[in-house]
């Protein structure tokens, strides 16, 4: 892994300088060498590279690593996590279908599902991960997908993939899989079952908090020409395009990210900027290093605050008890990644008072950064949701996600520790009053 995370996608003697690291094509467009040669690229007759909108040689080598770390038949590079997901479901789920989808997900991801997806007339079930009987009921006639993540985020819960996945191929739906907590060198979807995953590269892969991307991959399990009536945008000529993207899977590519390409990516212009994916290509350089790392520290922390006076709970795989235990030692055995939740007794008030005790730990809202951030999800990225939702996918008042950085164990700790004298002295004086 750690070889194709620095290797995979660029061969340097290819390059007229010998680059080692694959350069940016700072560009917008690209000129050929003659009036037919630009047409046949429009024309789909030839490949190449027009308008980076839709193409750039910085970012395809991002897609061909991506693809070799989750081993799939290829990969499509977008301007966020956010529209890596959008792409996907869009690309699957036409006006008047159905989509399953896990109630532990991302708050921008059951955003998106409630308000965007739903205006484009396409129906939503929520169902609970961990209850497959649920999971099963929630499939219906027109369900063209099913959507999950493999570490939930805030509370880090793992799914039972191969399960969850058996059941959704049963009725020929495919399987999204939203991997941005664990990435590719802790857990590989594709192995258990997912036909597309989706990445936030925004976190672990670009690993230093520098740069917004997303990243889809198709694992090569889905094949639309199995079931042609079924998904007619890619086993019937396309009008506009003048080609039938089913036929890509006859040459071992994916004519579902090929469709997604031309048409998503383009028309609303959901590009990944050349200098972008080059920052991602270096994060994933030393991705197998800082995940398992940051793996590591996660469930030592997690430990170490289970039981604590004023800890109402950690949310990590590795605490006793959890349901999901038996799935971390059976499907990541390099651990789950750098994400621990924590839901502390004296609700939103000492989440405030231990956040702002922090010295070391920053307050913000991303993760996977190689510097630790705390956030507080009810009132940021899940604040949007009903308190059901929240309640759903395990963010009450006192819930603070930690995302564990590069930094010592010891001092982010010591860190910890002054937080939580903080919010138990909030918590006290409330208990007094
Ligand atoms: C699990 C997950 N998926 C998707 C996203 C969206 O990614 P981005 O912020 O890169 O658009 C996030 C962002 O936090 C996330 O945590």
């Amino acid at each position: 892994m750690g070889t194709s995370e620095i290797h995979a996608g660029w061969d340097s003697s290819q390059d007229a300088h010998g680059a080692l690291t694959p350069p940016v094509y700072s560009t917008s467009a690209f000129a050929r060498a003659s009036h037919a040669e630009l047409k046949a690229l429009f024309e789909r007759r030839a490949e190449g590279f027009a308008y980076s909108r839709s193409g750039n040689p910085t970012t395809a080598v991002l897609e061909r690593r991506i693809t070799a770390l989750e081993g799939g038949i290829g990969a499509l590079a977008v301007s966020s996590g956010q529209a890596a997901t959008t792409i996907a479901v869009l690309a699957l789920t036409p006006p008047g279908s159905h989509l399953v989808v896990s109630s532990r997900l991302y708050g921008g991801t059951s955003e998106f599902l409630d308000d965007t997806l739903a205006d484009l007339g396409v129906e939503v079930t929520v169902a609970d991960p961990w209850d497959l009987t649920a999971w099963e009921a929630a499939f219906t006639g027109t369900t063209r997908a099913a959507l999950l993540e493999s570490v939930a985020n805030p509370g880090g819960e793992l799914c039972d993939l191969p399960a969850l996945s058996a059941i959704a191929h049963a009725r020929d739906v495919p399987v999204i899989v939203d991997s941005t907590l664990a990435g590719p060198t802790l857990y590989r979807p594709g192995e258990h079952g997912a036909d597309l995953v989706v990445h936030s590269a925004t976190k672990h892969l670009c690993g230093h908090g520098t740069t917004i991307a997303g990243l889809i991959v198709d694992t090569g399990r889905f094949d639309p020409r199995r079931c042609p009536t079924r998904w007619e945008r890619l086993t019937r000529r396309n009008r506009r395009f003048g080609v039938t993207f089913a036929d890509e899977y006859a040459c071992g590519r994916s004519g579902l990210l090929a469709y997604a390409r031309a048409k998503y990516v383009t028309d609303l212009g959901a590009t990944l900027p050349a200098a972008s994916a080059q920052q991602v290509l270096v994060g994933i350089e030393t991705l197998d290093l800082r995940t398992k790392k940051v793996s590591a520290d996660a469930a030592v922390l997690a430990a170490r605050l289970h039981g604590l006076p004023g800890v109402e709970q950690v949310h990590h795989a590795t605490i006793p008890g959890r349901p999901d235990a038996a799935l971390a030692a059976r499907d990541f055995p390099h651990g789950t990644g750098g994400v621990l939740a924590l839901d502390l007794t004296g609700g939103e008030e000492a989440a405030a008072a231990f956040s702002d005790a922090l010295r070391l730990w920053s307050i913000a809202v991303n993760l996977g950064d190689a510097r630790s951030l705390v956030c507080h999800p009810g009132s940021t990225t899940h604040s949007h949701l009903t308190p059901a939702q929240r309640e759903a996918c395990g963010v009450r008042p006192g819930t603070l996600r930690l995302s564990v950085g590069l930094e010592d164990l010891e001092d982010l700790w010591e860190d910890l520790s002054r937080g939580l004298s903080a919010a138990r002295a909030v918590t006290e004086v409330a208990a007094i009053a």
